[in-house]
């Protein structure tokens, strides 16, 4: 994290993303926000794979910390294809975009115009209420155990993967930790 506030000083980033496919540990979202505070970014976590296992409780909550989270609904999540886009606690946008009004707009506004009208076409219906029932089910005591057997899995499956002794698989982390990778 030094290297991170070190290159955060150097090169003073709007907007700092931390979040990724292969990072198996996980992260200090306090950390990163302080960060981004010390140089004025705003906080973007993509949880696209671990969320299944911070809904259940397994990781840290990054909504405290970052002022958007992005994650998509079908990787750990267990949900259909899809993404969202999250906001914790709103805020004004930090450029002082207002709207025909002169009243300076929401950071949640500008992301909804951002995806509608900016970049979505017609709605899938379909695959809303199939989110809709992903998330509900992720609110079930069953999903927990789920996700808590997906991380001891994953771990036992690292660990047969770094034997020695047996026919070499490559790890599925190189550093032998694994908790936030559903790989
Ligand atoms: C961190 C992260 N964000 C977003 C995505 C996008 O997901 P997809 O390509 O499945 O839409 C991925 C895919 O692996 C990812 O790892």
């Amino acid at each position: 994290m030094d290297m991170v506030a070190e290159v955060a000083q150097r090169e003073r980033p709007k907007l700092i993303i931390c979040g990724a496919s292969a990072y198996s540990r996980d992260w200090d979202y306090a950390r990163f926000r302080e960060v981004a505070d010390s140089v004025g970014a705003l906080l973007l976590a993509d949880i696209s794979h671990p969320a299944g296992l911070i809904a259940a409780g397994l990781l840290a909550d990054p909504m405290p910390h970052c002022h958007i989270v992005t994650s998509t609904t079908h990787k750990t999540l267990r949900g259909p294809r899809g993404g969202i886009i999250m906001v914790g606690k709103d805020m004004e946008n930090p450029w002082g975009l207002t709207t025909r009004k002169g009243v300076v707009r929401k950071l949640s506004s500008l992301l909804d115009s951002a995806v509608f009208p900016g970049m979505q076409g017609g709605p899938l219906e379909h695959v809303i209420a199939g989110k809709a029932i992903g998330f509900g089910e992720a609110l079930e005591p069953s999903y927990k155990a789920y996700c808590g057997q997906k991380a001891v899995d994953c771990k036992r499956g690292n660990v047969r993967a770094l034997d020695k002794s047996k026919p070499q698989r490559k790890p599925a982390s190189r550093n032998g930790r694994l908790d936030a990778s559903g790989i």
